[in-house]
């Protein structure tokens, strides 16, 4: 029943509103020189340049290799492929340029695929790609990977703790080092390239996100950058730039993905392009500073136009007037978005800037066809794409990539002592000590001793998967075991051999039952893992009512209580602070759980071991409404501020907190009203055309392609809205909003989606109706026979139970659109009085 639908996004179709205060502007440290580039480009945005110059060497050899290919070759060189949809074989007979695998994928569908299977599987495209046996070019191609926190799709490989832990160490310089350890153990498996840093200033922590950025200050993001840069690529005098054990980085996900509406996956940055320069633009500042080759354009738009489509960002802003020359690559299929793309086709993305599509879809032989067909009929220029092409070569080349030979020839590669070495999990280590932040610790209960009896608890105490989260082996971390971590350590596996080796005993109990009375216990919880899409959440609620249960058991008890808490985004957690006479944001700190133990007990001597010296760098809720707080914006909202974080040296009480957490329970007595004449607030009326061009509908009437709309009368003037599909193709018609709403209640009373309708012309093919609550997030229903079987002109009510719904795949707490009809069929209906209702009687049952 579940259907990707069009709707990508509900996007920034609707307009308004905006981020309050923050506008520093001291980060955008270039002077304002002349701008030569782009004359039309607003200058509150700095000049920049790369420090890696243009090589009249390499731009003469990109000339004459470009005068030799075809426009085949050189579509080919704009396309890349993933290792689940394209073969070798394909990647040589399309002269694709480059090839990625996604979170979760792996050499021969082996999760516990070995180094040297990543290397064969390296060499296998690789030498596809230069195969010229059919007379073509022979162009080497580059592979890119999610190595986001450490080369984190190898089983064995170092995972740091993810950004939002980094960012909390205060330590930039680290992140040079991170950067390098992270691309030798990616040289080590025979890859190019590195899809990170991600440089995201999250705002709204409802983002699944949000643990993917540094901070939500942009001072922060824009100092780590360009280190995280250099240790990846390399500094730019390096001898080794780009190459060796260094690799290609990637700056993601221009722009503003960090800053949609309410926290949107993939939604809309609404405000003003002086916010833009001033928070989300900050990082690519360093990061091209510091030589980044490669930029992802993000799934998200700008006051409503999508990023992959934005000529002026892309182009005239980051090409012109930053002075970027590297590439830009897509997001996943990301071009499908861009109004009138879909996933095969999408000119206008080449025309605004993006050099190379990420094209995993299995469709990606028809995006490739329909490209050629584009630049041949010069819908796509001929400068146009030779600059994309040149762009991708001249990285290429800066790389040594057509001198390197195989992969598996190249330094470092193969090398499995590299991954997991213990140096780079020195690094890991050193970082997740830093990163710690101390909410509170009453009464000095920490540093601990270690030769006492400790009792380890809590469902966090022992799961390395946990307390890595997301893009850790596989896409969302989830479905791992301690076993898929060789090497790794929980952070109870650190813990044991702190006080085991000094005498004290730790026992092990994730429900907090003991034989023998703790000295004190120590609780691992908080969220499990989750990425992109799925992450989201409607409310800074933490949920974990049995977690605080534990607690307060072992309070009751007599026995104190340290809590660490895994998370990656600041939640309201006061009851389960008040629970803890110690409490420690962790957050994910990745394979090198050992680092927590480090700080939490003393030396065997009774010495500090190490103090804590974590900040957070995301302000902490003093309830768990969902509102934004940030440096400047609602600071009288947060429970611990930005830059607040204990240490052992000035300690600090921390008196009861209030436990009321703001969130009101609706008890679904009254009905909903989505539509009634109007749309209700926070919904907008929406259409997604037969041409995937979406549009905000506020005229009475609007003609579309392959569907029209148009506002009628039934009881009084324009109380509803006939919708015409002319069976020209998949069409959506339905109420949207940026911003989630809570239909679990309705749910629990037996809820249901009621609405009138009457059928002028019945279907000529399916009909489904459909909720939708994010990307990947919803559930259709067809209605095709109930449409049938209405009496032809006579109002009906149809009355759809919410069950069918939520089984479906709808999250009921987190719905965007709560109503929506599709079919590429002909139909003509007219729709009156949509809203949601408790304890309805149904006549749609699941099918
Ligand atoms: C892939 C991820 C990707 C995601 C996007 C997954 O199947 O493995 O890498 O980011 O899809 O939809
Ligand atoms: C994510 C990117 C990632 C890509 C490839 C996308 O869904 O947004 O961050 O690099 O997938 O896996």
């Amino acid at each position: 029943m579940r259907k990707r639908i069009l709707l990508g996004v509900i996007s920034g179709l609707i307009a308004g509103g905006g981020l309050a205060g923050c506008g520093k502007q001291e980060m955008t440290t270039a002077p304002k020189t002349e701008d030569t580039s782009a004359a039309s480009v607003n200058d509150t945005w700095p000049q920049l340049a790369s420090p890696i110059k243009k090589d009249p060497a390499i731009e003469a050899r990109i000339d004459e290799l470009l005068a030799r290919m075809t426009v085949e070759e050189k579509v080919g060189q704009m396309v890349q492929v993933e290792i689940r949809t394209a073969t070798p074989e394909e990647v040589k007979e399309y002269n694709i340029g480059s090839i990625l695998n996604g979170g979760g994928a792996f050499p021969y569908d082996n999760k516990h695929a070995t180094v040297d299977d990543w290397v064969a599987l390296a060499d296998e495209y690789y030498k596809a790609s230069v195969d010229t046996s059919d007379g073509g070019v022979g162009i080497p191609m580059i592979w890119g990977t999610d190595a986001v926190h450490g080369h984190n799709n190898v089983i064995g490989a170092t995972l740091f703790p993810h950004n939002i832990a980094l960012g909390a160490t205060q330590n930039p310089e680290l992140m040079r080092q991170i950067g390098a350890a992270t691309a030798a153990e990616v040289r080590a498996t025979g890859i190019d390239w590195i899809f990170a840093p991600t440089l995201a200033v999250v705002r709204d922590d409802r983002w699944g996100r949000t643990y993917e950025s540094y901070a939500e200050d942009p001072q922060v993001v824009y100092n780590y950058a360009g280190k995280l840069v250099e240790g990846l690529q390399g500094s730019a005098d390096s001898e080794e730039l780009l190459h060796g054990k260094h690799v290609i980085g990637t700056a993601k996900h221009w722009l503003a993905d960090g800053g949609t509406k309410n926290g949107i996956d993939r939604g809309d940055a609404v405000m003003s392009e002086e916010e833009l320069v001033a928070i989300h633009a900050q990082g690519y500042f360093s990061a091209i500073e510091a030589g980044v080759q490669s930029v992802m354009a993000s799934f998200s738009s700008w006051n409503g136009e999508k990023m992959h489509g934005h000529k002026y960002l892309m182009t005239d802003v980051l090409k012109g007037r930053l002075g970027f020359d590297g590439f830009v690559v897509g997001d996943w299929a990301g071009h499908q978005f861009v109004n009138g793309c879909s996933t095969d086709s999408c000119p206008q993305a080449i025309n605004a800037g993006l050099d190379m599509f990420m094209a995993p879809d299995p469709s990606w032989k028809q995006l490739y066809a329909n490209t050629v067909a584009q630049a041949k009929s010069g819908e796509i220029s001929a400068e146009r794409l030779d600059d994309a092409v040149r762009r991708i070569l001249r990285v290429k080349m800066r790389s040594g990539l057509f001198e390197a030979g195989l992969p598996s020839e190249r330094a470092n590669a193969g090398d499995e002592s590299l991954i997991g070495a213990p140096e780079h999990r020195a690094i890991a280590r050193q970082a997740v000590r830093e990163s710690l932040v101390l909410l509170k610790n009453n009464d000095n209960l920490l540093p601990l001793a270690r030769d006492q009896r400790v009792l380890v608890a809590g469902d966090g105490a022992d799961n390395i998967g946990k307390q890595s989260g997301g893009w850790s082996i596989t896409w969302q971390g989830t479905g791992n075991q301690n076993s898929d971590f060789p090497g790794g350590t929980s952070v109870y596996g650190g813990i044991a051999e702190a006080v085991e080796s000094a005498g004290g005993t730790a026992e092990l109990s994730a429900d907090g039952s003991f034989e023998q009375k703790p000295d004190v216990a120590i609780v691992v919880f908080g969220e499990d893992p989750y990425a992109e899409m799925q992450g989201d959440v409607s409310n800074l609620d933490y949920p974990g009512e049995s977690d605080l249960a534990l607690m307060q058991r072992l309070q009751e008890q007599g026995i104190p209580v340290v809590s660490l808490f895994i998370t990656g985004r600041p939640l309201w957690t006061n009851p389960e602070i008040n629970a803890s006479d110690a409490f420690a944001v962790i957050w994910q700190p990745g394979t090198e759980g050992g680092g927590v133990a480090d700080v939490i007990f003393r030396k065997a001597d009774g010495e500090v071991n190490y103090d804590f010296k974590g900040q957070l760098t995301f302000s902490w809720p003093n309830d768990a409404q969902p509102t934004l707080r940030n440096p400047g914006e609602n600071e009288e909202l947060a429970q611990f501020n930005y830059g607040y974080g204990l240490d052992y040296e000035n300690p600090v009480q921390i008196a009861a907190l209030s436990e009321e957490s703001g969130l009101k329970a609706s008890d679904g007595n009254e009905a909903l009203a989505v539509f009634n004449g109007r749309a209700l607030d926070p919904w907008s009326f929406q259409v997604t055309d037969a041409g995937n061009n979406q549009s905000e509908i506020t005229s009475s009437v609007a003609k579309l392609q392959g569907i029209s709309v148009q506002s009628v009368d039934r009881k009084v003037q324009e109380d509803s809205r006939r919708l015409q599909w002319s069976g020209e193709g998949n069409a959506v018609a339905g109420f949207f909003a940026n911003s989630r709403t809570d239909l679990s209640v309705y749910l629990g009373n037996q809820g249901a989606l009621i609405f009138d309708v009457k059928v002028d012309a019945a279907p000529s093919d399916a009909v489904s109706l459909g909720m939708y609550c994010g990307q990947d997030c919803g559930a259709e229903q067809s209605i095709t026979d109930v449409l049938k079987g209405a009496a032809p002109g006579e109002w009906k009510t149809v009355t759809v139970d919410l069950q069918c719904l939520a089984a479906g795949g709808t999250k009921m707490d987190m719905v965007l659109s709560p109503f929506y009809v599709r079919t590429a069929g002909k139909l003509d209906l007219t729709i009156h009085d949509i809203r949601i209702a408790s304890q309805a009687e149904t006549d749609i049952h699941c099918g």
